[in-house]
């Protein structure tokens, strides 16, 4: 224990490589002259941003193989947060890191720019696998692009290797933590009973009600206080009302996922439903990070070279400013729109199965 192979004292470079570590910072093979101490950030920079991805990446395997069994133990829900919540802190950490970027100023950055050739952020895998994890389909992307034709190219080239290139089919052919957490989601039980199409549609019509009378009085409220006139308020409301319908019963068809999804959201106090609305909040909270770290990103490299294109060959910052409106998890942050204060609700039924004495 605590030794190395051959029985010497294990130190603290052995244990993390260090030297191996430090050793690659110069560039790639044959890189001549060697990195100066701005190429040097710039290249310790981005591999820092890789090794957090790494354990983003782990996280999320981790708190997938939680959550994606037919029944999840109560008591894993917290575990699957806390693996979310320290990917949180890395986007958060991540976030903050651009500023070490900016003390490149753009002429100290173009000096060495022509060096990078075409490679790009484009092209990092590990964001892309992030991406893959959390649920980004190509059709959400900015002109429907699929990483992995991208990656079948680089493998071609050589350019990435058939371990990293398995690793990505394999999460690209497996479900999403967007897709995992909607079959957990269709499994909550709404009433006390879970999968019965009968109580859904009940909890929803009823749900449906309070909103049209909840619609009502804010419609009088409005008139009467003088903001605006009936005529223009109602068919707001109505198209909001209109809007949860099809949000919770597409095409007539109940949605169990956001059902569940709503009742979890509107019954925050019963202590069965805490720690599944937590790991909503934490899921939510996390693809806030992601966008955060995203729109900071941006912001750097208008700072850095304004509006050139990239490197990757994109349109470079309007390009960056087009995936901050990627939206993952979308079912999270719609239900916020259809919420109803907790006082107009109904109380669930057998309160005592979601953890109250009687
Ligand atoms: C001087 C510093 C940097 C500049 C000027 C810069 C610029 C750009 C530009 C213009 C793009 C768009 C794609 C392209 O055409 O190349 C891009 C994409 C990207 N960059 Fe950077 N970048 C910088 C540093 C970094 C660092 C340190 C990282 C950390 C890993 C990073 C990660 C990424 C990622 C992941 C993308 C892909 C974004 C997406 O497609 O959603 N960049 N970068």
């Amino acid at each position: 224990m605590g030794a190395n192979d051959d029985g010497s004292r294990m130190t603290y470079g052995n244990y993390l490589q260090i030297e191996k570590l430090l050793s690659l910072q110069d560039g790639p093979e044959g890189h001549d002259p060697l990195p100066c101490n701005d190429e040097m950030h710039f290249i310790v920079v981005h591999q820092a941003f890789e090794l957090w991805f790494k354990i983003v990446i782990r996280e999320l395997k981790e708190a997938h193989i939680l959550l994606s069994v037919a029944s999840v133990p109560e008591e894993d829900i917290p575990k699957i947060v806390h693996h979310l919540q320290r990917c949180v802190a890395l986007f958060d950490l991540m976030a903050q890191q651009w500023k070490v970027m900016e003390t490149l100023t753009p002429q100290d950055f173009l000096s060495f720019r022509d060096r990078l050739g075409t490679s790009s952020g484009f092209e990092s895998w590990q964001m892309r696998a992030v991406e893959m994890l959390l649920g980004l389909e190509s059709s959400q992307r900015i002109g429907g692009m699929d990483p992995m034709i991208h990656f079948e190219k680089l493998l071609a080239e050589g350019t990435i290797s058939s371990d990293v290139m398995a690793d990505l089919k394999t999460i690209d052919a497996s479900p999403s933590l967007n897709e995992t957490m909607r079959t957990w989601l269709s499994r909550t039980p709404v009433n006390a009973i879970a999968g019965d199409k009968e109580v859904l549609n009940s909890y929803v019509e009823r749900h449906l009600e309070i909103m049209k009378s909840h619609g009502e009085q804010v419609i009088t409220h409005m008139v009467d206080i003088g903001h605006g006139e009936e005529e223009s308020i109602r068919p707001r409301i109505e198209s909001g009302i209109a809007g949860a319908e099809e949000f919770l019963r597409p095409d007539g068809e109940i949605d169990a996922a956001r059902v569940g999804l709503l009742f979890i959201e509107s019954y925050r106090e019963l202590p069965l439903l805490a720690w599944p609305r937590r790991l909503l909040d934490t899921i939510v909270e996390l693809e806030e990070s992601m966008l955060l770290f995203r729109s900071h990103h941006a912001r750097m490299v208008e700072r850095m070279i304004g509006r050139r294109m990239g490197t990757g060959g994109s349109s470079g910052v309007d390009y960056l400013d087009m995936t901050l409106k990627y939206r993952i998890f979308t079912d999270l942050w719609a239900v916020r729109t259809i919420l109803v204060k907790r006082e107009l609700l109904d109380d669930v039924d057998n309160p005592q199965f979601y953890g109250f004495a009687a």
